[in-house]
């Protein structure tokens, strides 16, 4: 039995501020301001509405991980992520269930520099893993 627990739902935006301002009119807040994550090359912004946190993904140059996805799916959600306190655990069982990493785990700037790693299926697509951090 896999351990995940959802942390947020992953939203791909063309640009960051004019979507800030339209989940602002359907009622989310800011739970962080925007960062910029330097190794993705994006601008990110939590939001949360109902206890539901969604994640704003914002390619800021052509070179970004994303900016390919943007081109083919527009303003959308594009990932759930999972958060792990088992990591070793939960990628091997994933892997078994034929997930495929995608890149290594890796700081993520917009997280506290926790690491995330993204992994795809088949039959589901892509999902992120975030890595339990006990402090
Ligand atoms: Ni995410």
């Amino acid at each position: 039995m896999l351990a995940l627990k959802i942390h947020h739902i992953g939203y791909l935006v063309k640009k960051i501020n004019g979507a800030i301002r339209s989940f602002e009119n359907l009622g989310y807040r800011i739970v962080q301001e925007t960062v910029y994550d330097d190794i993705r090359k994006v601008d990110i912004c939590f939001m949360e509405k109902d206890g539901y946190c969604i994640e704003l993904v914002s390619p800021v140059s052509e070179e970004s991980v994303v900016y390919g996805l943007l081109k083919k799916y527009k303003n959308s959600p594009y990932h759930i992520c999972y958060e792990t306190e088992d990591f070793d655990k939960d990628y091997q069982a994933l892997v078994s269930n034929g997930f495929i990493a995608i890149d290594e785990p890796t700081p993520a700037p917009a997280l506290q520099n926790r690491e995330v790693v993204f992994l795809t299926s088949p039959s589901m697509g892509m999902i992120e893993l975030l890595i339990h951090q006990y402090s």
